[in-house]
């Protein structure tokens, strides 16, 4: 099974939610999620990894507890990046020592509830570790701190995290002079960049990581997320978990001290698509605008950085049969009421009517996490896709729930 959903389910994947009424006539959006993808996704890491390292699946890519909780039945657990997405892990049945918590703005109170919980905690910066020591973190705490050792960015600066002066983790270098100081410190984490960030990058920063694990006599280290995915098939094939770890299987301390690893789009991305209706078809400037009920809501990098973001639109008819007819340069518009909320300009797609599905690849990972309040629309129903059968992750927020998230 391909790792993304391809264009020649898509009619499968809307047949089988037409029949379980996941999508009707009077249907807006929804996003749907092949949860034998994701299982695909955290066993192939199990296999590639030493058996005892901690798959922490990144739950700002994609944070339905229903979701989460199938990640922690297969034996994974989860990466949170506030004491919310803790929340959110705990909600899921996460067990503590299955929790890696990170993020560079934690207070005092959720560093001693952390300590309580037993999770793995990167601190980001030296006040932290003074922080916890102050809390008396305990010589057996799974306490690390993030390391940058940097070596330069990916192709997208604004994910790229090992560049020098990047806003989180100490420069690799510190490392030794904050393990004299702060004794309870037994690893080292380093992330290098979501998306845009090559094998070569990922592995050069594990690997320099790796070798002051070992100088220290450190107990673990966490490598982070990062592997890319591919959106359209013009972006470069992504490196696979298996090259990731057989790059990685040389160095230092691999086999021997414990490894964490924090992945989220690569688990995610493929494995959902997103289903608009096609609202209305208008010309605007002798071009076809196609009126949908998703933009910058929920593809808020998309609309705001097309440039770094893209992904595969495709027509199809209502029953999700792509449309076959001669391409036109076309305009995607999203709800929002900015001129900006663009999906995509000058694309080329086929002729599309009123009522028709535009269908979105790759849309499992960072969207509905990022989703936007703009216009207050209600967040799309998810519904996940387990071989035949259709179950409802997530009801999606009706008038009356956003009315209520606005306090009324
Ligand atoms: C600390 C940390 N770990 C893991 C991830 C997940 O990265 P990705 O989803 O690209 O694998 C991120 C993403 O920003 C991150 O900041």
């Amino acid at each position: 099974m391909s790792v993304r959903i391809g264009v020649d389910e898509l009619e499968g994947v809307v047949e089988k939610l037409r029949a379980a009424g996941a999508w009707t006539e009077g249907s807006k959006a929804v996003q749907a999620v092949d949860l034998q993808r994701l299982d695909a996704r955290i066993e192939e890491l199990q296999r590639s990894f030493p058996a005892d390292a901690l798959h922490a699946v990144a739950i700002k890519a994609m944070p339905l507890v229903a979701v989460l909780r199938r990640i922690v039945s297969r034996g994974a657990g989860l990466e949170a990046a506030s004491w919310e997405e803790v929340a959110l892990a705990r909600a899921a049945g996460c067990p503590g020592d299955r929790i890696v918590f990170d993020g560079p703005a934690k207070t005092d109170e959720e560093l001693r509830a952390a300590l309580d919980l037993g999770c793995w905690l990167n601190a980001d910066h030296p006040r932290e570790l003074e922080r916890l020591a102050a809390l008396g973190a305990p010589g057996d705490a799974r306490v690390g701190v993030r390391v940058n050792p940097e070596i330069g960015a990916g192709s997208i600066g604004f994910t790229s995290t090992v560049a020098k002066g990047s806003k989180f983790g100490v420069p690799l270098r510190d490392a030794p002079s904050l393990r004299d100081r702060f004794p309870f410190l037994t690893g080292l984490h380093v992330h290098t960049g979501s998306q845009g960030c090559g094998l070569d990058l990922l592995t050069a920063a594990a690997w320099r990581t790796a070798e002051i694990v070992e100088q220290l006599d450190l107990d673990w280290l966490d490598v982070g997320g990062g592997l890319p995915v591919r959106y359209t098939d013009r972006d470069p094939e992504p490196p696979t978990v298996a090259a990731w770890a057989e790059a990685l299987a040389g160095m230092p301390g691999w086999g021997s001290r414990r490894l964490l690893t924090e992945v989220g789009r690569h688990v995610h991305a493929g494995g959902g698509i997103t289903i608009s209706r096609i609202e209305a078809v208008k010309e605007v400037d002798g071009e076809p605008l196609l009126v949908v009920h998703v933009g910058a809501d929920l593809l808020l990098r998309r609309v705001y950085r097309p440039d770094d973001w893209d992904h595969e639109f495709i027509v199809t008819d209502p029953t999700g049969r792509p449309r076959q007819g001669e391409a036109r340069s076309t305009k995607i518009g999203g709800p929002l009421c900015f001129s900006g909320d663009l999906l995509a300009r000058g694309r080329a797609l086929p002729e599309a009517r009123e009522g028709d599905l535009l269908i979105i690849r790759d849309t499992g990972a960072y969207t509905l996490s990022m989703w936007s309040r703009h216009c207050s629309r209600g967040l799309p129903p998810v519904w996940g896709l387990d071989g035949g059968d259709v179950e409802r992750l997530f009801a999606g927020e009706s008038p009356q729930d956003v009315v209520r998230f606005w306090g009324g």
